[in-house]
């Protein structure tokens, strides 16, 4: 929660919202609207998760590139605050579906300096509008009798620096610019999205929450003026940076194996299944063995998992002390992207969340059983 008033007392007039991908979990969305922090969700899934922790609709952002009429609808229904436009085909159906307020998400063509899979905002993204049809958006929405507060832009994850981010609101400084001239119109919302990236490994650091939206706020101020634009409300949504560092993953040491002179492999109970980024984005990760912590390293092993995959490798090369079955293997750094993007590979459960703070333990998710992986078949 420290990194969430981090954001709160950084930008103590923004609207916060926790990007629910990073890990849709109930018991947290709970914790964050405690700490005033409303959601963005994209899918109706996800507002589900949000509408069941009770989340505000003033504090709800309803996002999706292909949002369907049964997601706008449960948009207008749990009384969300705006609904970020994705596509011309947008305006009408949100129009007929009651939607009250939007934004419209604008592509501003920066190529973010992160992993492809996770660029957002470049030329050619399948998120958001081209600058002219973000405009065309703008005017038939307006037309189309909807409340259009404002412009979104989210360009890319795990970003290790403000640079990216700065130069997209010069540029959304001057698409704001243009609108006015244009349409006659300036947006009262900013939504700058998520974004800011969080330290897996020792020799790639991130910025604090602090220092990154410091450095947002001084940019969207000069922007701003430089364009004698009237001041916009900002938003955020930050996911990883909220969640990320906060959760250690625990894995059952099975079979260590020497598989050649150079590679010795420490299999886990889990892997490709509760995490996926390694395959998905060659994600690199630390480890440690959590009931021999004190212990001196013994060596370089490579941490893998129990899926059918030569690739379901968790890490490549760590420094442990000799593995041992029945170890403890931690892996910090994991509560963002992870189980929220796991799977039942192998036909394999997932394995529970659990919430540690100040010496209590708290189930908040369960741990899932064979049943459970099993209850959709049929005959
Ligand atoms: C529109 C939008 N907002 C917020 C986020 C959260 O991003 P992050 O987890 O990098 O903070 C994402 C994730 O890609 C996103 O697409």
């Amino acid at each position: 929660m420290a990194r969430a008033r981090a954001y709160r007392e950084a930008a103590p007039s923004a609207l916060i919202v926790y990007g629910v991908k990073a890990f849709p979990n109930v018991a947290l969305l709970r914790l964050f609207a405690g700490e005033g922090l409303g959601a963005d969700v994209s899918t109706l899934g996800e507002l589900t998760y949000a509408r069941k922790a009770g989340v505000a609709g003033e504090r709800l952002i309803v996002h999706g590139n292909n949002k369907s009429d049964e997601e706008l609808s449960a948009a207008v229904a749990s009384g969300a605050s705006l609904v970020v436009l994705d596509a011309l085909d947008e305006v009408e159906r949100a129009a007929a579906a009651g939607v009250p307020r939007v934004l419209i998400r604008v592509t501003p063509g920066i190529d973010a300096e992160t992993h492809d899979a996770i660029k957002t905002g470049h030329h050619g993204s399948k998120f958001g509008l081209p600058p002219r049809q973000a405009r065309e958006a703008v005017r038939l929405a307006r037309a189309a009798g909807l409340d259009v507060a404002g412009l979104h832009v989210h360009i890319g994850s795990q970003l290790l620096d403000t640079s990216g981010v700065r130069m997209t609101i010069d540029w959304l400084a001057a698409f704001a610019a243009e609108c006015r001239v244009e349409l006659g119109w300036t947006p009262e919302i900013v939504n700058l999205g998520g974004g800011l990236g969080i330290q897996y490994v020792e020799d790639e650091p991130a910025p604090s929450p602090g220092e990154f939206v410091r450095a947002l706020l001084t940019e969207l101020d000069r922007a701003w003026r430089r364009h004698d634009l009237p001041e916009p409300r900002l938003v955020l949504e930050p996911g990883r940076s909220l969640v990320g560092p906060a959760a250690y993953t625990l894995y059952r040491v099975g079979v260590v194996k020497q598989a050649s002179e150079t590679a010795t492999y420490v299999a886990v109970d889990g892997g490709m299944s509760d995490n996926p980024r390694p395959q998905l984005y060659g994600a690199r990760y630390s480890a440690l063995l959590a009931n021999r912590a004190a212990e001196k390293p013994a060596g370089s092993f490579a941490v893998c998992g129990k899926h059918c995959e030569s690739g379901d490798v968790m890490i490549e090369s760590v420094a442990l002390p000799e593995p041992r079955r029945g170890d403890l293997l931690a892996v910090p750094c994991t509560g963002a992207y992870t189980l929220g993007m796991g799977s039942n590979y192998n036909a394999l459960p997932r394995p529970a969340a659990v919430l540690a703070a100040e010496g209590k333990a708290r189930l908040i998710r369960r741990r899932e059983t064979v049943e459970d992986v099993l209850r959709l078949e049929q005959g």
